[in-house]
């Protein structure tokens, strides 16, 4: 019987996280310990709020503590006006977050990373932080606390890309949102898997995937159908196809089955001043000269993600 994993979800709370933090809570491989919140597809309230919302929905518990309103330096790239809105709804959840009630699910009173290293510290085992939003509470939390290190098992973060990017030319929206936490992270020497975009293009559900998560799913599966409306059809007009990219399942299903992914040990740095290329993870699969401080996630396999996900709304069905 495998070891039961302790996490904290550190998330932005948009609707692929909303997959995420289901897919997380269905599994019996994981403990979810604490969920803290970021700004990112929206402000960090709206997330906050958005995460109660969805706990209650699932009718899971965890604490949630608020973090980061914006990036560690320079002007707050909260995407609530921007493409976080066009993806994820002007809430966060899909334009149709009014549909569930309004949380009583409480904040706890101490900031996110307060609240991470508090966790960290009082679990027996090391903890893993699933982060799912750009990386400044993660980044924090290393910085402020730089003894915690060895108390964190890994980081299974969705972000970054070996090639490309999907809110710059070479640019993943995680990082983008926050390229110095970006860096502090992988230069951290944590063990990181980075779940990027060469995973992400076939973690994603077409029509008939979340037709059957609503016929399966209970309220669970007809909401996530409701939710993700928007998403496909914004995702069409981005992308040409009409498929919900589901980007922050993939560190959540790695952790629950890391057959689901091709991971390399690389080396990846963030680049940090580049006119048109900051905030790119640039990934070196042959670490000529540095050691590899990230596993990179490199392909997917989609037949397994799905049915991960099927077996998931199945339990809340
Ligand atoms: O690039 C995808 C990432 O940006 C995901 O975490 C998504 O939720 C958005 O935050
Ligand atoms: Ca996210």
């Amino acid at each position: 019987m495998s070891q039961i994993i302790p996490v904290i979800i550190d998330t932005d709370m948009g609707v692929d996280d909303a997959y995420a933090v289901m897919l997380a809570f269905s599994s019996p491989l994981l403990k979810v310990i604490g969920i803290t919140t970021c700004f990112g597809n929206v402000d960090v309230d709206s997330s906050s709020k958005n995460v109660m919302k969805i706990l209650e929905l699932l009718d899971k518990h965890a604490r949630v503590a608020k973090g980061a309103a914006g990036p560690l330096l320079g002007k707050n790239r909260n995407y609530s006006n921007a493409r976080g809105a066009f993806l994820h709804g002007k809430d966060g959840l899909g334009n149709v977050g009014y549909m569930l009630p309004e949380p009583v699910h409480l904040e706890v009173d101490l900031d996110a990373v307060s609240y991470m290293a508090s966790l960290i510290r009082n679990q027996d085992s090391k903890v893993t932080i699933v982060s799912l939003a750009p990386l400044t509470n993660v980044a924090t939390l290393l910085l402020a606390y730089p003894d915690i290190r060895d108390r964190i098992d890994g980081i299974a973060m969705m972000g970054g890309s070996v090639f490309g990017g999907n809110m710059l030319p070479a640019g993943e929206a995680n990082i983008v949102a926050d390229p110095e936490a970006a860096q502090i992270v992988l230069q951290s020497g944590v063990r990181i898997v980075m779940c990027g975009l060469e995973a992400a293009d076939s973690a994603y559900f077409v029509k008939d995937d979340i037709e059957m998560f609503r016929l399966i799913g209970g309220r669970t599966g007809r909401f996530y159908y409701d939710l993700s409306k928007d998403y496909l059809t914004a995702t069409e007009k981005l992308t040409g196809e009409r498929r919900a990219v589901i980007y922050d399942s993939v560190p959540v299903a790695w952790l629950i089955n890391p057959a689901v992914l091709r991971t390399r040990p690389c080396y990846v740095e963030v680049d940090l001043n580049g006119q048109y290329t900051r905030a790119c993870t640039v990934t070196d699969e042959n670490c000529a000269e540095r050691s590899p401080n990230a596993m990179v996630a490199f392909s997917l396999d989609r037949e397994l993600f799905l049915k991960m996900h099927t077996e998931a709304f199945r339990q809340y069905g």
